[in-house]
C-alpha cells in the first residue's frame, strides 16, 4: 500500500522541481502541470477508495434505500462509456427487460459497482469488440451481467481478483493503469446491497484467429430489501 500511495507523490515532487526551474519553456511547463494534475487526481482517488474501504472494513455502513430508475442510471453510464471507448472501437450493448420493474436499493453504491465493472470491461477488452450489460429479473432478484471479450482472467488469478491491490499476474501499471482496488470496493459494495457477485472467464467459442476470452461478472441484487 505504501508503494501505491508514494508513487504518484514521487512523480508530483519531480514535476514541481522541474516547474521551479526558471528557464523551462512554456510547452514543458504545460506538460509538467498536466502530469501534476493527473497524479494529484490519482492520489485523491486512491485516498478516497482507501477511506471507503476502511469504512466498510471497520464499521457497519448505513444503507440509504430508494426506488431507483435503473434505466436512467444505466443510460447515463452508457453515454459516458460510449464516448470514452470510441477510440478503442469498443461498443456497449445494453439489454434491459421491457417493462423494467422498480428496484429498491442504494443508487450511488450500484452506480459505483457498475462503473468499476464497465471500466474493467473497457480496460481489458480487445479493440473493436462489444461489451454487453444484460439485466433480467429472476424470482425477486435483479441479475446484472457485464461481459466482455479480451485477455480474460486466468484460473490462477480468478480466486484472487477481489483481494486488495491484487492485479492479474503479468499486468503492469504501464501497460494497463490500475491499482487493484476496484474489485475490492465492488465486493464490499455488493455486500452492502445484500447482493452477491460471481465471475467467470473462459476461452470464447465464437472468437476466431486470436483466441479471446469471454469474461462475465454477474451481480445479483434483491429487488426489494428486507
Ligand atoms: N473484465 C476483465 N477482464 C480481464 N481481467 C479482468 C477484468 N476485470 C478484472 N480483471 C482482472 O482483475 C484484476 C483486479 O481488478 P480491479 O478492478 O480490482 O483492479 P484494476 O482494474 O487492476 O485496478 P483499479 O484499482 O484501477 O480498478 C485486474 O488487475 C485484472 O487482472
Ligand atoms: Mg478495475
Amino acid at each position: 500500500m505504501n508503494h501505491e500511495l508514494r508513487t504518484p507523490l514521487t512523480i508530483m515532487k519531480l514535476a514541481i522541481l522541474m516547474l521551479k526551474q526558471a528557464e523551462q519553456p512554456a510547452a514543458s511547463r504545460a506538460k509538467y502541470l498536466d502530469i501534476l494534475e493527473q497524479k494529484c487526481f490519482k492520489e485523491i482517488a486512491l485516498i478516497e477508495d482507501l477511506l471507503a474501504l476502511k469504512q466498510f472494513e471497520t464499521q457497519q455502513v448505513p444503507i440509504s434505500l430508494l426506488q431507483i430508475n435503473l434505466k436512467h442510471l444505466i443510460q447515463d453510464l452508457a453515454l459516458d462509456f460510449e464516448q470514452t471507448w470510441a477510440d478503442k472501437g469498443l461498443t456497449l450493448k445494453v439489454d434491459l427487460p421491457n417493462p423494467l420493474s422498480a428496484l429498491e436499493t442504494d443508487g450511488s453504491s450500484l452506480n459505483r459497482i457498475l462503473l468499476e465493472l464497465l471500466t474493467n470491461a473497457g480496460k481489458y477488452s480487445a479493440s473493436g469488440t462489444a461489451v454487453v450489460l444484460d439485466v433480467s429479473l429472476v424470482a425477486g432478484y435483479f441479475v446484472l451481467t457485464v461481459s466482455n471479450f479480451g485477455r480474460g482472467i486466468s484460473a490462477a488469478d480468478l480466486p484472487h481478483i477481489f483481494e486488495k491491490f491484487r492485479r492479474g499476474i503479468g499486468i503492469t501499471g504501464q501497460a494497463i493503469p490500475g491499482t487493484g482496488l476496484g474489485l475490492t470496493l465492488v465486493k464490499y459494495l455488493v455486500q452492502h446491497l445484500n447482493g452477491s457477485i460471481d465471475v467467470d472467464s473462459r476461452p470464447s467459442e465464437s472468437s476466431e484467429g486470436d483466441q479471446l476470452w469471454l469474461t462475465s461478472f454477474t451481480l445479483t441484487l434483491p429487488q426489494v430489501q428486507g
